[in-house]
């Protein structure tokens, strides 16, 4: 068994989409640094540039790591050596296949260099273990939890608890048939005139506006499939050999909503000036944050009434859908705590209309704070943990996994 001498830490490594973070993390969760480099440069193409993102990742991995190993260091009132570490860890999977391999290749040379064992980390278990590294204690105790990860690239419902080896064990119940949760709030950002990524956006703005429940319709949401009605079939092949003996799922769908809001976009005549909007709302300078203060009021001036009422209709038909899915699994599953991570998972409508519902419902729930919720290096060390103390090490032809599975 590795040894786990208190004090040690793990250097973390992420790099799958466009955010190139370093983080050191103690065993316990305590995170010494998280340092992350957010990518700027996709802001006006309504989505990430693969090409784009590999060389953003390359420019920044050294500088990111140089300042989290300062920054510990600090915090440990020494400079932080080769020696304090007990492993490095590095997303595998899922992600873009340029900006992984970024990422693993210098996580391999460093734990080369540092005589310390490798650990892969599955992007999708590390947004689960930004909860867990700091809300532990909320399930305590608890029986099967269900995660629920929604992101730009992901939306993923699963079970999760440990084994003997308290390694963590996931079954994925509920996937996306279509758009990811974020991928539907980046998408309909885009169309009124909102840089990429536009979930911070649309949650700042949609605050101002009034939401119509009737506006878009359960029917729309569930365009192509699903939810909530189970027992139901995995409609893909693929998908469905992986899971041979589980017939009740619980499928989201946001394709049927975006399309819903394009077409009252386009029937009520709102596509004028979104060009300008777009514009001028760059000009005031990006900020991949959520837009608040004087940046906040500058944008109001961008939006009329109706379209900020639009933006509202829509998250709250997509936290409806979300919620309406999780809590359906979680009473079928009997789980007895839910975690919601990922990008989404910062919203604050659902943050809202979660907890609300959990509380109804006397299940305990969990938010990572809005620093974990978006991609970080330090859920990446922190899903590693488990898997250092169980032995679990990667070799050193470790690749990167782009369609990587949890589940
Ligand atoms: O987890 P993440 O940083 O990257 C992926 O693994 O995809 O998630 C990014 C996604 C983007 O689609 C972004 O628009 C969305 O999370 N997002 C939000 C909010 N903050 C980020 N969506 C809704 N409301 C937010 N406050
Ligand atoms: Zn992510």
């Amino acid at each position: 068994m590795p040894e786990t001498r208190p004090g040690r830490l793990i250097l973390g490594i992420e790099s799958s989409c466009d955010e190139t973070s370093a983080a050191l993390v103690r065993q316990d969760g305590t995170v010494l640094a998280n340092v992350v480099a957010s990518q700027l440069v996709h802001a006006s193409y309504g989505g990430v540039v693969p090409e784009l993102a590999s060389r953003e990742h390359l420019r920044a991995i050294v500088p990111v790591t140089r300042e989290a190993m300062h920054l510990a260091g600090a915090e440990l009132g020494e400079a932080l050596r080769y020696s304090h570490l007990a492993a490095v860890a590095v997303t595998e999977g899922p992600g873009l296949a340029g900006a992984l391999l970024v990422g693993i290749t210098f996580a391999k040379s460093l734990a080369f260099a540092a005589g310390v064992p490798l650990i892969a980390v599955n992007h999708l278990e590390g947004h689960i273990h930004a909860v867990l590294m700091e809300s532990a204690a909320a399930f305590e105790g608890k029986g099967p939890l269900l995660a629920v990860v929604v992101s730009g690239g992901h939306s993923h419902l699963y079970l999760a608890d440990r084994d003997e080896q308290g390694l963590w064990r996931y079954r994925n119940v509920g996937r996306t048939v279509d758009d990811a949760a974020g991928e539907a709030f980046d998408k309909v950002a885009k169309l009124l005139g909102l840089p990429y990524p536009g979930g911070p956006w649309i949650d700042a703005l949609a605050a101002h506006g009034v939401a119509d429940r009737e506006l878009f319709s359960i029917a729309q949401i569930k365009q192509k499939a699903t939810g909530h009605v189970a027992p139901k079939l995995v409609k893909d092949a693929a998908a469905r050999e992986q899971e041979p003996d589980d017939a009740t799922r619980f499928d989201l769908s946001f394709s049927g909503l975006k399309t819903a809001v394009r077409r009252y976009v386009e029937t009520h005549a709102m596509q004028a000036g979104i060009a300008e909007r777009f514009e001028a709302l760059k000009a005031a300078g990006l900020d991949k944050a959520k837009p608040r203060g004087e940046a906040l009021a500058a944008a109001l001036g961008h939006f009329d009434a109706a379209t900020l009422n639009l933006i509202a209709s829509f998250q709250d038909a997509a936290v409806r859908n979300l919620v309406r899915a999780a809590f359906a699994a979680a009473e079928h599953f009997g789980a007895q705590g839910m975690l919601v991570s990922g990008g989404v998972a910062a919203n604050s409508a659902l943050r809202a209309a979660m907890t609300a519902r959990a509380e109804k419902q006397r299940i305990a729930i969990a938010f990572p704070s809005i620093a974990l919720s978006t991609d970080n290096a330090a859920m990446i060390a922190a899903a590693a943990w488990p898997k250092f103390v169980a032995g679990r090490f990667a070799d050193d032809t470790l690749e990167p996994t782009p369609q990587l599975r949890l589940g």
